[in-house]
């Protein structure tokens, strides 16, 4: 097993063994599964979307359901494939009737991130949606950068460690499908990093 394997092991038993909040009550009270993050463990391209919904709290699979199923359109568009490159969250567990993460939940399971971040040291991360747009920026000290995802969309922003590329969240385009063409259009700059 790799070191990175073995690293992103650890922080899967750390978020199983997490003791109660909300969101580890639901999950056990669900028999869910918390959602770590799936693909290469050694990826040079990370999407981080925001929390699992039913199908990926059911499974423990990021991104597998009709949301994920725009992803996987949107990569083979470029001719990317899952197992290419590492898709996460920024919360791991499942928040109830997929309300929006509550600033204390990103606290809890941001570390988590972090960490994953930190071991698969990826060239590009890709952020799916505002909430995760919002927390990489910061992140990486852009914080006078951010704007609204309707303009920061498909912009790329350089930073000394890695160049981050915000796209609008594909369950946006579940509703509305002109942004699929928007996405499509954004996700072709990765095509530089493959
Ligand atoms: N939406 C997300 O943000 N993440 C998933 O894993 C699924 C849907």
């Amino acid at each position: 097993m790799s070191q990175n394997t073995e690293h992103l092991r650890t922080i899967r038993d750390e978020v199983l063994a997490l003791t109660e909040t909300e969101l580890v009550s639901f999950r056990k009270k669900e028999g869910n599964f918390p959602v770590i993050g799936e693909g290469n463990h050694e990826a040079r391209i990370m999407f981080i979307g925001e929390a699992p919904g039913r199908n990926e709290a059911k499974t423990g699979r990021p991104f597998c359901g009709a949301a994920g199923k725009i992803l996987d359109d949107l990569l083979a568009s470029i001719e990317l494939n899952r197992k290419d490159v590492y898709i996460t969250n920024i919360v791991k567990d499942r928040p109830p009737n997929n309300r929006d993460p509550l600033p204390d939940e990103i606290a809890l399971y941001a570390p988590f991130l972090d960490r994953q971040i930190e071991i698969i040291k990826p060239e590009v991360i890709v952020t799916l949606g505002r909430y995760a747009m919002d927390y990489i920026m910061r992140k990486y000290g852009l914080d006078f950068e951010i704007e609204p995802i309707s303009t920061a969309h498909g912009k790329t922003y350089e930073t000394d460690e890695v160049t981050i590329l915000p796209l609008y969240h594909p369950a946006a385009a579940i509703y509305n499908r002109d942004l699929i063409d928007t996405i499509k259009s954004d996700i072709q700059l990765l095509k530089k990093y493959i």
